[in-house]
């Protein structure tokens, strides 16, 4: 398979590009800034690319898509990773911060799909995967824009399942926990506090264990426009 991991420099999706590499599929890592560190996830992969595009530009992710199917023939696997947040209260939270964490987390995964779904229709199979949060079904505070751009994501994965079915096209949203990345890292102590507490078991996500819960839904078949949340938190 040709797997196509947003933000795949680091973090989760670093995770992930490395397990569908280590499962002997093709890999496109993607990145924004961070090109040393792409092409160093990707040279442990034996077939892969490291690519650059903003996800708020159409125009960057579309040329982006046409590179990966001239050389690799199609995309089978989608993996809208790539994500942001900025911590404030609402009542706070500047309309730039707001649009940027929506423009990247929300719409950055609607111009892969729009920018995707044509070659998949056209092969009439494929896989897309939205990694969401646990934010986006309950909220948090200081992060009304992340969690609003998580909920949306949750949404669109469901109307993007009901349309492109037809296609055997399947999309899934994946929750990981909280997971110690640059950006669990980052958080202020008090969401790192109360996702501990929540937790039925009383530990942090493990990246490697979402990283294969993603390879895994990724090679099945009958599972579409379904929600995963991979921690001890209870909906
Ligand atoms: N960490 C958690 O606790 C947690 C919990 C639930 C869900 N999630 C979700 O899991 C996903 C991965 O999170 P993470 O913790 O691994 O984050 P991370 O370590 O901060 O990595 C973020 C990735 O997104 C890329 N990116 C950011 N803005 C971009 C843009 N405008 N265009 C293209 N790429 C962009 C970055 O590329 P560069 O390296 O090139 O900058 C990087 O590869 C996110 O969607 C996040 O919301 C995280």
């Amino acid at each position: 398979m040709v797997c196509l991991i947003t933000g795949s420099s680091r973090g989760l999706g670093k995770a992930v590009a490395l397990a569908f590499g280590k499962r002997g599929h093709k890999v496109v890592v993607h990145f924004k800034d961070k090109q040393k560190e792409a092409e160093a996830v990707a040279a442990q992969i034996k077939e892969a690319m490291a690519l650059k595009a903003d996800v708020r530009r159409f125009d960057e992710v579309k040329i982006l898509i046409e590179e990966v199917v001239k050389h690799w023939g199609g995309i089978d696997v989608l993996v809208n990773n790539a994500g942001i947040t900025k911590e404030a209260l609402l009542i706070k939270t500047s309309e730039k911060d707001f649009n940027e964490v929506l423009d990247t987390n929300l719409k950055g995964a609607f111009n892969f799909i729009r920018a995707v779904a044509p070659f998949m229709i056209e092969q009439k199979s494929g896989h897309i995967i939205n990694i969401s949060s646990f934010a986006g079904l309950k909220g948090k505070t200081g992060l009304s824009a992340y969690s609003a751009s998580k909920a949306g994501l949750i949404g669109l994965t469901m109307s993007a399942a009901r349309e492109l079915c037809e296609y055997n096209i399947k999309v899934n949203a994946v929750l990981p926990g909280y997971m110690l990345t640059d950006m669990g890292i980052e958080s202020n102590e008090k969401v790192k506090e109360l996702a501990l507490r929540d937790s039925l078991l009383k530990n942090f996500s493990d990246l490697d264990n979402v990283a294969e819960f993603v390879c895994y839904l990724a090679g099945t078949s009958g599972i579409s426009g379904q929600v995963f949340n991979l921690d001890g938190r209870i909906i």
